[in-house]
């Protein structure tokens, strides 16, 4: 079983700030840093870190070369990552003084998909390898419907959530991966319960995480619900937080790890990512998770 991250690759452009701007607010930097990240990639990284071979597919701009060196130092197979004409996606991210962020997104090549590109990907797989997928690139519905086709497992995370999302046919996912905001916005339901039992009910052969920051997790697979607390850390930077999450809980999955295990591991593995700067460069080695190594000590 193969694991395929169809996703973005993006350029971070990160200013450390006192707060997050305000609206009409002019606010100065103490610094730039440029990272490489986008949710696909950071993703790739974790799979990687976490010990799984995993095969990334995507497009970058002509500035793009960062990126696929990125892959490439990580062992992220890269023969699915092209460079097309034209800017790659980008962000310019704030960090505030507790580690929180926000962050402005231009999709740049991410969202130069093609149908042609997506069938020379998915041809590449066979039937049960595994999909995963966010939501910065265009054409997601029709990946969707294509590696449903082929009868890859699907894992969406549907981040960021938008309109977008709409179109493609979520009864073709088997597992979502998504926070207390994204499960709100698709449900409309504040209580994570509440969101757990509405996802049920419309989607009853898919699994659902669902991360609830410092409050941890939730893990529902039919009638089961598996709980997981958060490792108490000081965040400097939460960016690809939640990727390493996702990463390293499909990596789990994937060795045949219990539902409490995994979860447990990708807890301890995003504690660890937000004690760090940057996005994918933040995602700890599976070593670095064993041995909890972080300044707490998870
Ligand atoms: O999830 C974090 C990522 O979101 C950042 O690396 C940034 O590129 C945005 O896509």
């Amino acid at each position: 079983m193969r694991v395929l991250c169809f996703g973005s690759l993006n350029l971070d452009y990160v200013y450390p700030v006192d707060h997050i701007v305000r609206l009409g607010e002019t606010e100065s930097s103490s610094g730039v840093n440029v990272n490489c990240g986008g949710k696909g990639l950071n993703q790739s990284v974790a799979l990687a870190r976490a010990g799984v071979p995993v095969w990334h597919a995507g497009l970058v701009g002509s500035e793009g070369q960062p990126l696929i060196d990125k892959c490439v130092q990580n062992g992220v197979n890269a023969e699915h990552v092209h460079m097309i004409e034209g800017r790659s996606g980008h962000t310019i991210i704030q960090v505030d003084k507790e580690g929180n962020n926000s962050i402005l997104l231009f999709g740049g090549a991410n969202m130069c998909i093609t149908e042609e590109f997506i069938d020379e990907v998915i041809s590449d797989f066979e039937k049960d390898d595994i999909i995963l997928l966010q939501n910065e690139i265009n054409l997601l519905d029709i990946i969707i419907e294509k590696a449903y086709e082929k009868g890859m497992k699907i894992v969406l995370n549907p981040s960021p959530f938008n309109e977008s999302l709409e179109k493609c046919n979520l009864n073709k996912i088997s597992y979502f991966i998504l926070n207390e905001i994204e499960g709100e916005q698709m449900t409309g339901i504040k209580e994570p319960e509440g969101i757990l039992e509405e996802m049920r009910k419309r989607y009853p052969l898919a699994k659902v995480v669902l991360t609830l920051g410092e409050e941890g997790s939730l893990y529902q697979c039919g009638k089961d619900i598996y709980r997981q607390s958060a490792y108490k850390v000081k965040a400097v930077d939460t960016t690809a937080a939640g990727d390493t999450f996702t990463g390293y809980f499909i990596s789990a999955v994937i060795k045949g790890m219990k539902p409490e295990e995994g979860l447990d591991l990708a807890a301890k593995a995003s504690a660890i990512a937000v004690t760090r700067q940057g996005a994918l460069d933040s995602v700890p080695t599976i070593d670095e998770v064993s041995r909890g190594q972080t300044p707490e000590g998870v």
